[in-house]
């Protein structure tokens, strides 16, 4: 029989490795969007395997390392992420056949000059974990996460924190929004079981974001439940001048403006900001953009009140951004410490005296949180505001002792309607005031 040139499913792996291969290199993830891959079942399909993959990462690096023993191949091009794509597909995702895992893994490898050598390794590889799928199923959960990220975690957030971190991975984060106005019509057209204040939770869907009822009239806007709580703690009158310092892509800016603030956006990532804009349009607020770099920028006059969401390293995102603590080393997460402290002392010198500074990090780590607060303690500029319990009706949970918060996807969210309703990004929250 002759071996036809682009087997069914090729093009869909080919794709699927391209984007592994550039998170590999440390891009951020994005599924494929319907301008991407146009078919829906397709389009699933690529982000199942590309999400499997990352998921797994930590296990699949066990499986490299047992098959490889020369690891992988210098300047195979894209054949890392041929082989952990196909590995995902093998041992995580058996119901889509053994068979089309292994052949597609050595057409994909064969279409690329740099990867056709190994052909006949992938094609190796890929058989002996077959006959062992069943153990590689079984590897442990603390090789989900870097080993120099778990016992710090296992010391932060107790013994359990690894199992239930992991068990948060492997579903991956549903889709919450929040509400322009809480319409009971609307929550139920959308599918949605409210969970705090103005958040929605939809569990599962069939659609593409824009697609979902309320989204052209811009009736809600896409924000982890978590992420919805720093500009909530900010508690001032309609019309206060508020700074929303690094505010791309605006979830948070819409959030302040919703509260009928004068709202001032900042950031210095042209791309993110086109977003932040084109978000404040859809959904009918208005707010003062300002790009620019927050380490050079001033202010003609102070203001009532800054959120400052400080550039982190997002290792409370790993529900949905897999590749994130893969992407960071424990350097990486002090020099982001580091620069947070300059944030956090340009903004206090923005601010009128008795004004309010919301800091937050989407960071699981204690350094980028937790851990400033001896340093703020050391200034007489600044003191602590405590959160108080009440302040999160449903989230008490979140409010340590001291009156920061801090959320992580161990802690589980609450739902009126259905007791518990899954779990939240990790964010670590303190307001504080300036003196
Ligand atoms: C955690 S994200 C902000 C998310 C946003 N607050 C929201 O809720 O949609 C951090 C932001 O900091 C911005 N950023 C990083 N360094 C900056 C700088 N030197 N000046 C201004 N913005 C900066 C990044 O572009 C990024 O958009």
């Amino acid at each position: 029989m002759k071996k036809q040139k682009n087997p069914p499913g090729l093009a869909l792996r080919l794709r699927a490795a391209e984007r592994l291969d550039a998170l590999l290199k440390g891009a951020n993830f994005a599924p494929f969007s319907s301008s991407e891959i146009a078919e829906g079942r397709d389009r699933a399909l690529a982000n199942r395997l590309v999400t499997t993959a990352l998921r797994r990462h930590g296990q699949i690096n066990l499986m490299l390392a047992k098959y490889l023993d020369k690891g992988i191949p210098k300047k195979s091009g894209p054949l890392e992420a041929i082989l952990r794509l196909s590995l995902a597909h093998l041992v995580f995702l058996p119901e889509l056949g053994d068979h089309s895992a292994i052949f597609l893994a050595v057409e994909a490898a064969r279409k690329d000059t740099r990867s056709q050598p190994f052909a006949k390794l992938v094609n190796a590889v890929l058989r002996r974990a077959q006959g062992e799928a069943h153990q590689l199923r079984h590897l442990p959960h603390q090789a989900l996460f870097p080993a120099a990220l778990g016992p710090l975690w296992r010391d932060t957030y107790g013994e359990d924190a690894i199992e239930a971190f992991a068990a948060a991975l492997l579903d991956g984060a549903p889709l919450d929004l929040t509400l322009k106005d809480n319409d009971p019509d609307l929550i139920e057209a959308l599918g949605a079981t409210p969970i705090l204040a103005d958040t929605v939770r939809i569990e599962s869907r069939d659609k593409p974001v824009e697609a979902l009822p309320g989204y052209a009239e811009g009736r809600w806007w896409v924000q982890d439940a978590a992420a919805a709580i720093p500009a909530r703690l900010i508690r001032l009158a309609p019309g206060a001048r508020v700074l929303d310092l690094c505010a791309a892509p605006g979830g948070k800016t819409a959030q302040l403006a919703k509260a009928g603030y004068k709202v001032t956006a900042l950031d210095n990532d042209a791309e993110r900001m086109k977003r932040l804009g084109e978000n404040l349009v859809r959904l009918g607020y208005t707010a003062e953009i300002v790009m620019a770099d927050a380490l050079e920028w001033q202010p003609d006059e102070p203001f009532d009140a800054i959120l400052l969401d400080a550039p982190c390293s997002a290792t409370g995102t790993f529900r949905r951004h897999a590749e994130v603590v893969w992407h960071r080393s424990v350097a990486d997460i002090a020099g982001r410490a580091v620069i947070q402290k300059r944030f956090i002392s340009r903004a206090l010198g923005w601010l009128k005296s008795g004004g309010t500074l919301v800091y937050c990090v989407c960071s699981l780590e204690p350094q980028e949180g937790e851990a400033h607060l001896d340093w703020l303690s050391a200034r007489d500029d600044v003191q602590l505001d405590p959160v108080l319990p009440a302040e999160l009706p449903g989230l008490e949970a979140a409010v340590r002792p001291d009156g920061t918060v801090r959320t992580h996807p161990g802690l589980p969210v609450p739902s009126a309607l259905s007791g518990e309703s899954g779990t939240l990004d990790g964010f670590f929250v303190a307001r504080l005031v300036r003196r």
